[in-house]
């Protein structure tokens, strides 16, 4: 089985601020740093950090060398990696004093994809491949159409999620990762406590991870339902620790382990990303885990 991440690549501009800049403020910060991120990016690093091949197929732009070497130097599949003409992908990102966040993406070469691309990727790839996707690119919709009629099995971070994801069909997922916002937009439920139950009505051969932050996370499969805690830890930056629970979780299930102590391990890889600072640097590495 090939494992296939189709997604986005940035360069996340981090700003350490007091508090996050508010409407019609001009907010000086302390400290700006740059790191290797994008969903897509971060979770083939995670994937890779955690011991699976991935290939990752996304673009950069003409100042997208320092993603490129962040996928050589992790290891990961770049056959299909193409930089076209004009920016990358970037995000700005506030961290606060508490250590949150906020996000301002700016797509770049990230929304450059063509049918001709997807088509040129997906012939090389089979029925029982793996393909994982996020919201950060175009042409979503029409990567699950033809990667379900050609039988990979369909990976879904919703995230950012937006009025485009309305456009995929979802009972074409065979996973969900999900938090409880995108969770409610996708089952259509107005109440938290129906997510699950509405999610398993709706898509009754899917799995549902839903991640809850601080307060853990779920698994759903038909009848069984699994809960892991979050793991308690000094917050530093909570960037990519969705991305890094994602390439750890899936890593589990490609290697076909326990359930438990795959939600385990990713809840103990996503503590360590949020310990530290920045987005694809923050990902540990599995050796990592047990110290
Ligand atoms: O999930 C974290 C990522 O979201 C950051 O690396 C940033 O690039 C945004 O895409």
């Amino acid at each position: 089985m090939k494992v296939l991440n189709i997604g986005s690549l940035n360069i996340d501009y981090v700003y350490t601020v007091d508090h996050m800049v508010r409407e019609g403020e001009t907010l000086a910060s302390s400290q700006l740093e740059s790191f290797c991120g994008g969903k897509g990016l971060n979770q083939s690093i995670a994937l890779s950090r955690a011991g699976v091949k991935v290939y990752h197929v996304g673009l950069v732009g003409e100042d997208g060398e320092m993603l490129l070497e962040a996928c050589r130097s992790n290891g990961i599949d770049t056959t299909y990696l193409k930089q076209v003409e004009g920016k990358s992908g970037h995000a700005i990102i506030q961290v606060d004093k508490d250590a949150q966040n906020s996000i301002l993406l700016y797509a770049g070469s990230n929304r450059k994809f063509t049918k001709e691309y997807i088509d040129e990727v997906l012939k090389d790839f089979q029925k029982g491949d793996m393909l994982l996707l996020q919201n950060e690119i175009n042409l979503v919709d029409y990567i699950v159409e033809l990667a379900y009629q050609k039988g990979l099995t369909i990976v879904l971070n919703p995230s950012p999620y937006n009025e485009y994801m309305e456009q995929i069909d979802m009972s074409k997922i065979s996973i969900f990762l999900v938090n409880e916002v995108e969770a409610a937009q996708i089952a259509g439920a107005d109440n938290p406590n129906d997510v699950l139950p509405l999610m398993k009505e709706k898509y009754p051969d899917a799995m549902v991870i839903l991640t809850l932050g601080d307060k853990g996370s779920i698994y759903q499969y038909k009848d069984e339902i699994i809960k892991q805690d979050a793991i308690k830890v000094k917050v530093v930056d909570t960037t990519a620790a969705g991305d890094t629970f994602t390439g750890y979780f899936l890593a589990g299930i490609i290697e076909n382990r326990p359930v438990e102590e795959i939600l385990k391990e990713s809840a103990k890889a996503a503590a360590i990303a949020v310990s530290r600072k920045g987005a694809a640097v923050s990902i540990p590495y599995k050796n990592e885990l047990n110290n």
